[in-house]
Formats: structure tokens, C-alpha cells, sequence
């Protein structure tokens, strides 16, 4: 394929959609608007240090508005683009707890539904952590008014999956199924290009990312993982390193790109674990998956899944493949 780096997020989808005539084009002008909402939120992400000069969120600003937690921010962008946009006839979110259904003119003519966390790892905000948005994106199954069967889909059904990361540089990272692309934006121009080609993700990686202060709450499977993770084997490149920044976003960025093992399992304060099937786990399985790693909840194939709730939780070993398969063999062993 000819060489792309640097072609701009909305050029590359317009031509990838040649590359692949089944896509449609609706799904393309969906992720654009996904990009969209991205880059206001990435604006009010980028001054949030300056809320302590400005005003502390929930208090009213110099100008008399009331400064918002900027995950409210971010949900009601990504509802307000989608919106606009005419591509999507419901949604779901983490900070909604029922599922939206747009009602406007022509809504329910629209192909898709969207799940997103609108703000990802928001508990970094006040230490300049990055933090991101989660998207996964769906054909609706219904006709009419869309239905809670539009929203409660396996993700082995979505069609469009990524996040945008809001870090050092902001970075959108998305499938449709044919590989992983990575688009960094640039502020000058205000577009996201195309910096991370077709992303792989190693099958043996050196990192192991889990909240270690629950290590007296895991299962026993988990605890004799982790020791292994640190066990002294040279040939093998253990022990591993341990990085987590308590952002599944960003603890999934960095192993996507430098191999690893995100691990979020049962605990006994959270035997479901604590992370969301529908807007965290699905879209990061696809992503993973697509880039050559694996997910699952340590028994089934998380995009396997079929959601019974918006809200779900379920346990997640994401990641490389050969990690991800010896925690599985960890726990097969019982
Ligand atoms: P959110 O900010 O959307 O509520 O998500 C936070 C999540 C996830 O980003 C992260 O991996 C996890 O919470 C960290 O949880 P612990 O603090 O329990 O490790
Ligand atoms: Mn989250
Ligand atoms: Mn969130």
C-alpha cells in the first residue's frame, strides 16, 4: 500500500472506504464526527489546569457560569456531535443511566448506534495524567424506534471501535475491522494525521499493568500470575516492568504500542471487576484484537460476550497474546 503517514484522519477514511466498498459511507462521516467532539473536548482538556486560577468545578466562574466536571463536558459533546451528525439513531453512555434515543427528523434512518466512556481515567485529570474517550460503534438490529436490543450487542458485532488519548500529543487510534490506525493531531492545523500505521502489538511483551494495592483482594490465580510476572528468568525477560497509571486508556495505549498485559480482574470488593463491558472492554478488545492480541474475562473471549445490561461489568485480561494465555493457563490450573 502506498505510503500515507500524515494524511489527514478525514482523508484516510474517505479512502479507505474505497479500499473497502461495503463500508458505507454514513460510518465515515460517523467517525469524523466522532473526531470532531473529540478535539473540542480535547480544547476544555487542555485548560483544565487552569480551573484552580478560573474556579474549581461546581463553583461559578468570573463570569457567573458554573464551571463543569469536565467528564459532564465531554458526555454532552459527544451527545451533541452525534447528534448533529445524522449518522446515529441511539446511544450509551457511562455518564447517561438509561440509553438515548435521538429523536430528531431523520434519526431513525440513521445505520448506527454508539457506546463511549466520554472521558476515560477521569480521576488523572487533577494530576495532568492523560485521560481519553472510549467509542464503540454498531449497526442498529431493529427497525423503528431503536430498542435496548440495539445497545446490547456482542462486540464480536461492532463495526468501528478506538479511542482518542489525551496526552503528551492527542492521539485517535481506531479499527473498522482492517487493522489498527494511529492519528496524531496536530494543533496547528487542528487535524488528526495518520502517525501509526497498521499497529501491531507484540505477542510476548515485557509489561504487566494491574492496581497492585489489591493484590489481598484478587483471586489466587491472579496473586500466582503476578508472581510469575516478577520471577528472576533472564531467558524469558522476566521479570516484567510494572506501569499503571490507573487510565485503562492509557495503560492500554502504552502496551498496545510496547506489548503488555492490562489486567482488571474479579476483586472481593468487585467480584464482576470494575471495568464496563459495552464502552470500556468491547472497544479495546476489537482494538487489541485487530492488532494481533487477545481479550478475555479469563474464560471466554470478551467480544464473545452477550451483554445483558448497559451497565455491565465484567473482568478483563487484555493484551499481548502470549501473556494473556499463560494468565488463562494460571487459571485453568485451579
Ligand atoms: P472512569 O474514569 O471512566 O470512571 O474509568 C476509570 C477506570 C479505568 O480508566 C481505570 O483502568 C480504572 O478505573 C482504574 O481503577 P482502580 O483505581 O481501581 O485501579
Ligand atoms: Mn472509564
Ligand atoms: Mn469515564
Amino acid at each position: 500500500m502506498q505510503d500515507l503517514k500524515g494524511i489527514t484522519f478525514d482523508e484516510y477514511v474517505i479512502l479507505r472506504q474505497k479500499d473497502f466498498p461495503s463500508a458505507q459511507g454514513d460510518l465515515s462521516k460517523l467517525l469524523r464526527d466522532i473526531a470532531l467532539a473529540s478535539k473540542v473536548i480535547n480544547r476544555e482538556v487542555n485548560k483544565a489546569g487552569l480551573v484552580d486560577i478560573l474556579g474549581m468545578t461546581g463553583v461559578r466562574n468570573v463570569q457567573g457560569e458554573e464551571v463543569q466536571k469536565l467528564d459532564e463536558y465531554a458526555n454532552e459533546q459527544m451527545i451533541k456531535y452525534l447528534k448533529a451528525g445524522g449518522q446515529c439513531c441511539a446511544m450509551g453512555s457511562e455518564e447517561e443511566e438509561d440509553f438515548i434515543i435521538v429523536t430528531d427528523e431523520h434519526a431513525q434512518e440513521a445505520h448506527y448506534v454508539v457506546l463511549f466512556d466520554p472521558l476515560d481515567g477521569s480521576s488523572n485529570i487533577d494530576v495532568n495524567a492523560s485521560i481519553g474517550t472510549i467509542f464503540s460503534i454498531y449497526k442498529r438490529v431493529s427497525t423503528g424506534i431503536p430498542t435496548i436490543h440495539d445497545i446490547l450487542q456482542a462486540g464480536k458485532h461492532q463495526v468501528a471501535a478506538g479511542y482518542v488519548i489525551y496526552g503528551s500529543s492527542t492521539m485517535m487510534v481506531y479499527t473498522t475491522g482492517n487493522g489498527v490506525n494511529g492519528f496524531t493531531l496536530d494543533p496547528t492545523i487542528g487535524e488528526f494525521c495518520l502517525s501509526h500505521p497498521n499497529i501491531q502489538t507484540a505477542a510476548n511483551g515485557k509489561i504487566y499493568s494491574i492496581n497492585e494495592g489489591e493484590t489481598n483482594n484478587w483471586p489466587q490465580y491472579v496473586r500466582d500470575y503476578v508472581s510469575y510476572c516478577k520471577e528472576n528468568v533472564k531467558d524469558e525477560n522476566r521479570p516484567y516492568s510494572h506501569r499503571y497509571i490507573g487510565s485503562m486508556v492509557a495503560d492500554l495505549h502504552r502496551n498496545l504500542i510496547k506489548g503488555g498485559i492490562f489486567i482488571y480482574p474479579p476483586t472481593t470488593k468487585a467480584p464482576k471487576g470494575k471495568l464496563r463491558l459495552l464502552y470500556e472492554c468491547n472497544p479495546m478488545a476489537f482494538l487489541v484484537e485487530q492488532a494481533g492480541g487477545k481479550a478475555t474475562d479469563g474464560l471466554n473471549r470478551i467480544m464473545d460476550i452477550e451483554p445483558t445490561e448497559l451497565h455491565q461489568r465484567v473482568p478483563v485480561y487484555i493484551g499481548s497474546k502470549n501473556m494473556v494465555e499463560k494468565l488463562e493457563a494460571f487459571k485453568a490450573a485451579e
